[in-house]
């Protein structure tokens, strides 16, 4: 609107000057201004051309005709300021139906004695009009002030800046919610020993979890940790009670990939060993933290399971805070979404790692972080979350 706004005052002020605006493309066009149609150069015309001869005898009527075009040409192009205008000039002189290309269509007709000399003023006019145009060209490249480049007054360009991805805002901010009540973070590596995933956490050999078709092992032995869980054993291995860590990490499993398993995946695991230690200190911690993530309205519950590495064991569910326990798809209608084990810290774990099992008491629990982030966000398969394309990302 700016710019047509810009054009038209432009072409006012120029009939103010008395110059004709060569933006008013109506005033040229005979048919729209209701002038006569077919004019001196139409097809029609050509053998008028011939018979009308020029009085002066040195120029027939093309070459005058020629020569006058040149000129108004020249005149035109002086009067340019914009590019449209220069395009329009362009059109009326030497488009395809243009005031020069008429007449050098017209040569055939010459009869053939005048052709040489007026084959002649045809390419001088031909070199002039094309230099008048260049020139015209080059001049409007320093003055029009549409095609200068940089407006001061556009607003700045916006680069998009980076975000997190939901899994790793989910980590964060579940490790800070266990921060503030007192965790400390501890960290395992992703390549650990059969000992630590499996022996240590009271993990019969005989297990299924241990079995290759569910484990990834390297031909030295060791094998990519299947859970958080082995952290708790580095931790407890080193250094006296009492512990309240968090460990997150990558875990990996023998998994074939569909929407709810990744052959990697994240979980957040927790210890507290202490004296006193009991159930109802788990249920509370576990509460809060789903009160702090996903709102006060949540609610939790467990579910006698059982671990290897804890005595009782459980699992807990928060409620479904996308149905508002009423059910649905994502809670398979039960009203309840499954994070979870959890449990007390069976006294076999602490013989293995040196503490008194008749001193000491814990919990552990270990969630899943995928599971967190798609019940958070409403998605539905794991996958989305490792193929890492941005406009789905873009989403949270
Ligand atoms: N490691 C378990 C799993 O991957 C989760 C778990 C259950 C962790 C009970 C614990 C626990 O610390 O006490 O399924």
């Amino acid at each position: 609107m700016r710019h047509s706004a810009f054009a038209s005052r432009r072409a006012s002020e120029r009939w103010k000057n008395g110059v004709r605006p060569l933006m008013v493309t109506g005033l040229r066009n005979p048919r729209r201004t209701g002038l006569p149609v077919g004019g001196r150069f139409r097809s029609g015309g050509l053998a008028q051309v011939s018979r009308s001869r020029a009085q002066d005898g040195t120029m027939n009527e093309i070459e005058k005709r020629l020569q006058e075009a040149l000129d108004q040409a020249r005149q035109a192009l002086a009067g340019v300021t914009t590019a449209a205008q220069l395009e329009e000039c362009r059109i009326r002189f030497m488009g395809r139906k243009g005031e020069i290309t008429g007449l050098l269509k017209s040569m055939g007709s010459v009869p053939p004695e005048e052709r040489p000399q007026v084959g002649r003023t045809a390419n001088r006019v031909k070199n002039e009009i094309e230099s008048a145009f260049a020139a015209a060209e080059a001049a409007l490249a320093r003055t029009d002030t549409t095609a200068v480049r940089l407006d001061v007054t556009l607003p700045g360009r916006q680069r998009r800046i980076g975000f997190s991805h939901p899994l790793a805002r989910t980590m964060d901010d579940a490790v800070a919610i266990f921060r503030r009540m007192g965790f400390v973070v501890a960290d395992g590596p992703d390549l650990e020993t059969v000992y630590h995933n499996f022996d240590a956490l009271n993990t019969p050999p005989e297990h299924p979890s241990r079995d290759v078709a569910d484990t990834f092992y390297l031909a030295d032995g060791r094998c990519l940790r299947t859970q958080t869980s082995p952290v708790q054993i580095r931790v407890m291995e080193s250094q006296p009670p009492p512990v309240r860590i968090i460990c997150p990490g990558r875990c990996y499993r023998r998994d074939t990939p569909d929407a709810t398993h990744s052959m990697n995946f994240h979980q957040i695991e927790g210890l507290y060993v202490d004296r006193h230690v009991s159930l109802a200190d788990l249920k509370g911690v576990l509460a809060e933290f789903a009160r702090e993530l996903l709102g006060p309205d949540v609610k939790i519950r467990f579910r006698p399971h059982f671990f290897p590495f804890t005595e009782p064991s459980i699992e807990y569910d928060f409620s479904c805070i996308i149905c508002g326990d009423k059910g649905c798809g994502v809670c398979k209608h039960s009203g309840w979404l499954e994070i979870s084990g959890a449990g007390m810290v069976d006294p076999a774990v602490f013989t293995a790692v040196g503490y008194d099992p008749e001193t000491w008491t814990g919990y552990a629990f270990g969630m899943g972080i995928e599971r967190i982030a798609m019940i958070r966000h409403a998605i539905n398969d794991i996958r989305l979350l490792y193929e890492n394309d941005v406009r789905f990302l873009a989403q949270f």
